[in-house]
């Protein structure tokens, strides 16, 4: 039995040499040290034997047993080790790699892209940007902008009143007066903002809508002044082969005034349906600063000169991105904002 003994532990040893899993150890832990394992089947035969005997056996029994398991576990720990170090392998993470989720991204209004584009055209001509408020003094709206109560003018534009002073500017250019009003000339300012009139909301109107106003103040300015200013930021927004042209008008807060024209921007300028064949569209009103506005807001106007303009930025968008209906500019649908 003793023989037996040391083939046991002998092959368990030769047997440990070619174990390479977890699992193959356990098999073998079980087929030595398990129930029905060689040494276990040696112990209980010993019950048979002769107490001295037995004594002996059972003590060399013991010692196998006691140095095959710590032998078992200490091979078990290295195969752990190995194999949480392989896992740790396997699983490096790449931070490089793309995400799984698409974060679907936001886009810009046309408004938005249409306002700083003209804004940093005249940036470049020396403006600064100037802001009013969008519940406005019917004072600085119309009368101080040589509209006086009663103007009939005033029709020109359908005001939403909040009472008999007070109401939504229905043009930026109430901030003109604020801007002559409060900045030390000379200065070039631009000025944007919401803007609002009782319309009822169809393809080419809108009762809220945004325009930009420019404003300069100087001494010695001319018409010529205000063309050039004109033309470059057309140009900034609708590329240098665009042509734009001043036609006579009437506006109570400039004199002379003027409506600008933009070669078409569908057909260049051959003319077309949406020019209506004669090659121009408008988008704007301008003009020489009436002398009655400058007075009105306290500066002299021996002394100084002033030129403006008012645009409207939906349509300089719409013109631009070939829009057809205004109101898809203020819907927010993600689906039109991702074709601009
Ligand atoms: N305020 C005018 C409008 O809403 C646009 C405008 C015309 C502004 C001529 C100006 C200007 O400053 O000089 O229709």
């Amino acid at each position: 039995m003793l023989e037996e003994l040391k083939k046991i532990r002998e092959e368990a040893l030769k047997k440990l040499e070619t174990v390479e899993s977890e699992e193959d150890l356990s098999e073998l832990n079980v087929s030595v040290l398990g129930r029905n394992g060689a040494l276990t089947n040696i112990l209980r035969a010993m019950s048979k034997l002769a107490p001295d005997e037995r004594a002996a056996l059972g003590k060399a029994a013991n010692e196998v047993k006691q140095s095959l398991s710590a032998v078992f576990d200490e091979a078990k720990t290295s195969l752990e080790e190995k194999s949480e170090e392989q896992k740790i392998k396997a699983e490096t993470l790449d931070v490089t790699l793309p995400g799984v989720i698409e974060i679907p991204a936001g886009r810009l209004n046309p408004l938005t892209i249409v306002y700083r584009q003209i804004r940093d055209a005249l940036i470049g001509l020396g403006f600064t940007t100037f802001e009013g408020p969008e519940i406005e003094y019917d004072d600085y709206n119309f009368t101080k902008l040589n509209l006086p109560l009663n103007h009939p003018a005033r029709d020109m534009q359908d005001t939403f009143y909040v009472n008999d002073r007070v109401l939504l500017r229905t043009h930026t250019s109430p901030c003109e007066a604020r801007a002559l009003m409060t900045l030390k000339p000379p200065f070039r300012v631009v000025i944007p903002g919401r803007c609002f009139r009782v319309d009822e909301p169809d393809a080419s109107h809108s009762p809220i809508f945004m325009q930009m106003e420019g404003l300069v103040v100087d001494k010695n300015l001319t018409f010529a002044d205000l063309k050039g200013t004109i033309d470059t930021f057309v140009k900034a927004v609708f590329g240098e082969n665009v042509k734009s042209r001043l036609r006579p008008s009437y506006f109570p807060f400039t004199e002379p005034s003027a409506e600008v024209d933009i070669s078409c921007t569908i057909c260049g300028g051959k003319g077309c349906s949406s020019c209506k064949g004669t090659g121009w569209m408008e988008i704007m009103g301008c003009g020489m600063t009436n002398p009655h506005e400058i007075e009105n807001c306290g500066l002299d106007p021996k002394e100084w000169k002033a030129f403006a303009f008012g645009v409207g930025v939906d349509r300089v968008a719409c013109l631009k991105y070939g829009i057809s209906d205004i109101r898809l500019i203020y819907e927010g649908d993600a689906r039109f904002l991702r074709q601009l």
